[in-house]
């Protein structure tokens, strides 16, 4: 998550005054890593003893929770949030899948993607869960207050860090979870007809059987890395054979990489903002490492860069952020 000069920054950065365009990563790569001011975010990150591990790579489930939860009450009011408006572009099945579908959005914040998921498919169920109850609240006033038809029947807000702890029943048991190993059932929903009455609600704690879309949009990075794989092998087990796993992150390079101190790395590629919450700057190949380590088929997965430049005082601003599309696949392989 930005913090506040650099989330100004890039909402200025659609203004007017501003052009865009897109550049190669690997000509930025080349600039980064022949920049002796930048050598510090190059060098390996020196092993620590179990404790100092402890101290800075493990931070106990509910002081990232209480980072996070501190982050959303100062940054609470309206003018912080943004809805994620460029995501159906991104991901354009959110707004073409089925009548019935659903989408487990992780680390919903105050709802960005959310609303935009809800604006632009009306009859979509969205599932949310945050580690913090703060930002849950933000989220849930943001989408009332977005007035859309029915958008507030639609969302399932929850609390949950899926790094440190399984989903919750309700949105796939046991049972469920294991007939998703054996067979190719309960494909993504498109294949089923069904009426708003067959969605059990979160409320009453009937098993939804899993859902069609898992959304990860600027939430990996905030997992530490020693904790990310456990924390998809979750997203994985509660998503229905052929459903889709859609990512959002940071990418190797970006500017906002650039800007922290090197007391401020706690790990390789890794920082610890001085609000006490995490960032991870992520390359390809450790995207696709952990993906595909825990079963998930890759379909796209590539940089994002945009260079934007102020036209007035010449400032240039060049952001890199990572696309990725996994499916976990329609038969488990070896069944
Ligand atoms: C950068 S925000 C992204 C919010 C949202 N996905 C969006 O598109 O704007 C990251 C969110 O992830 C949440 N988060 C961080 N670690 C988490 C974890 N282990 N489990 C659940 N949520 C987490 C934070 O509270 C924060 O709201």
């Amino acid at each position: 998550m930005m913090e506040g000069g650099e989330e100004e920054e890039i909402m200025a950065a659609t203004a007017a005054n501003y052009y865009s365009k897109d550049f190669e990563w690997d000509h930025l790569r080349q600039e980064i890593e022949n920049n002796p001011c930048h050598a510090h975010h190059l060098l390996p990150f020196p092993k620590q003893d179990d404790q100092q591990h402890t101290l800075l790579c493990s931070p106990q489930e509910d002081d990232d929770s209480e980072a996070w939860s501190k982050f959303h009450t100062r940054h609470s009011t309206g003018k912080f949030f943004k809805e994620r408006r460029y995501l159906l572009k991104e991901f354009p099945e959110l707004a073409s899948c089925g009548e019935c579908s659903t989408i487990l959005e992780i680390g919903c914040g105050n709802g960005s993607t959310a609303l935009a998921i809800l604006r632009g498919n009306k009859s979509i169920s969205l599932y949310a869960c945050d580690c913090s109850k703060e930002a849950l609240e933000r989220a849930k006033e943001n989408i009332e207050a977005a007035n859309i038809n029915l958008a507030k029947e639609r969302f399932y807000p929850f609390q949950c860090d899926f790094s440190a702890s399984r989903f919750p029943n309700w949105l796939a048991c046991t049972a469920c979870r294991e007939n998703f190993f054996q067979k190719q059932s309960m494909c993504i929903s498109d294949a089923r007809s069904c009426s708003k009455q067959d969605f059990p609600s979160a409320k009453n704690n009937s098993c939804i059987g899993g859902v069609d879309f898992v959304t990860l949009i600027f939430t990996l990075s905030a997992v530490p890395l020693h904790r990310m794989s456990r924390a998809i092998t979750e997203c994985f087990s509660v998503l229905k054979p052929g459903g889709l796993l859609l990512f959002r992150d940071y990418g190797l390079y970006d500017m906002t990489m650039l800007r922290f101190e090197p007391e401020q790395r706690v790990g390789y590629r890794e920082y610890m903002r001085s609000d006490g919450t995490r960032s991870y700057f992520f390359c390809l190949d450790r995207v696709r490492d952990l993906f595909c380590a825990t079963g998930f088929t890759e379909l796209e997965l590539e940089y994002c860069c945009v260079q934007s430049v102020n036209r007035q005082n010449g400032k240039i601003m060049q952001r890199v952020w990572i696309h990725g599309k996994f499916q976990r696949p329609h038969v488990h392989v070896g069944s």
